[in-house]
């Protein structure tokens, strides 16, 4: 890509990522019919999200982790976009100072927590096996898929492990050696009833070969690991746009102004955003941006709030977010300190829709979502290979 060019990706990137056009807004993030409904809310919205700043972010970068100017230099890059009233494009400055210190850190919101009580729920019995784990593995890799048992005895059970189909092979704790592309349907027999559960698993060599949307455990997954079909285009599903409004209007209610700023993004918007990313960041946007077919935004599944600063974590607004979301069917998805699971830095801007069940539960967990499916998230293709 030539040099222009790049400055537009970027100039677009930053306004995919703030939503700083109402256009924006309305032709990338939402559906035509859930834009309808609340239209009042909407307009608000945008209007609110031109009139202020967007992103202030510092990032300390030292000797020991990959410097972006000299290896010899420590330097500190203050990169600040803004938008202005009326105005559809960003600014960019870039300035560069020396700092004291040789770590790389990257500076986020003190830690917000949440002391909220579980609910206990009443028990049920309903005799059920359920086996969890990815519908998708790579070729040489393992994974040991699990499974749920619901009945009176479910911690005495015992169950049986087999493969119907395909190749592989597979131990009878669950762990699963991926040998050959192709597809393997698993299978668990809780033996104690008669009762089992099957999982077909596509055995691929590569991200390239999956045109299928990821899911494990049943739930549509978007990570380093695991990729979304670069046609893959949805939109915002109306099950995100829906509990995005119960959530708004709960907030309201309490004196809280919640902000949709940025909902779906096609792969190709995603382009745009991560080479953007790229040309501020260097080899860092790694850490805050997904690669295009990479982004949960191209499931419909997610969407930015309010404002994509980490000092949003301690607003009354990020502390009602991170407190409540789960109520709606939201978690906060990249939660802080939990890079080197997730993959990325702190985002608690950033929700993810879950259906109520499973958020109230991730939530309670205080695990990432990662953790909870029991899946990693790095990239099985090292580089990127920028599309000129
Ligand atoms: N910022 C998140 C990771 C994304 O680009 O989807
Ligand atoms: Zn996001």
């Amino acid at each position: 890509m030539n040099k222009i060019k790049r400055t537009v990706a970027v100039l677009l990137g930053i306004a995919v990522l703030t939503g700083c056009t109402a256009e924006a807004v309305q032709a990338n993030t939402m559906p035509a019919a859930a834009y309808v409904t609340d239209e009042t809310t909407i307009t608000t919205t945008v209007t609110t999200t031109t009139e202020k700043p967007v992103l202030t972010t510092t990032i300390t970068e030292g000797v020991t982790a990959a410097p972006v100017t000299s290896p010899e230099e420590t330097t500190v890059k203050t990169i600040t976009e803004a938008t202005t009233e009326k105005t559809t494009a960003s600014t960019t400055s870039v300035s560069t100072t020396t700092a004291p210190k040789a770590t790389t850190k990257v500076t986020t919101a003190p830690k917000t927590t949440t002391t909220a009580k579980r609910e206990p729920k009443p028990v049920k019995y309903t005799n059920t096996i359920t086996l969890l784990g990815p519908n998708v593995v790579y070729t040489g890799e393992s994974f040991k898929f699990t499974y749920k048992i619901s009945h009176r005895n479910a911690e005495r059970a015992s169950v049986l492990w087999q493969m119907v189909g395909g190749s592989g092979k597979l131990y009878n704790d669950g762990t699963f050696e991926a040998t050959a592309p192709g597809i393997v349907t698993l299978k668990v027999s809780d033996i104690s009833n008669g009762l089992s559960d099957t999982l077909e698993v596509h055995v691929v060599d590569s991200p390239e070969d999956i045109d299928f949307v990821c899911e494990v455990n049943g739930i549509p997954i978007a990570n380093k690991t695991y990729p979304v079909p670069k046609d893959y285009n949805p939109g915002l599903l109306t099950e995100t746009y829906d509990a995005f409004m119960e959530l708004k209007q709960a907030a309201y209610l309490e004196g809280i102004e919640i902000n949709f700023m940025s909902g779906f993004r096609s792969y190709q918007e995603q382009v745009e955003v991560y080479h953007g990313w790229n040309d501020v960041y260097s080899e860092q946007a790694d850490r805050v941006s997904a690669r295009p077919g990479h982004s949960e935004h191209q499931l419909g599944l997610a969407i930015d709030v309010n404002s994509i600063e980490f000092t949003f974590a301690d607003t009354p607004e990020g502390l009602w977010l991170a407190e409540n979301c789960w109520k709606y069917g939201f978690i906060i998805r990249y939660k802080e300190g939990t890079e080197h699971i997730t993959g990325y830095i702190y985002e608690p801007w950033h929700i993810r829709y879950l259906g109520k069940e499973i958020a109230e539960e991730v939530h309670f967990s205080g695990l990432t979502l990662e953790e909870y499916l029991g899946i990693d998230s790095y990239y099985r293709i090292e580089e990127y290979v920028f599309e000129e």
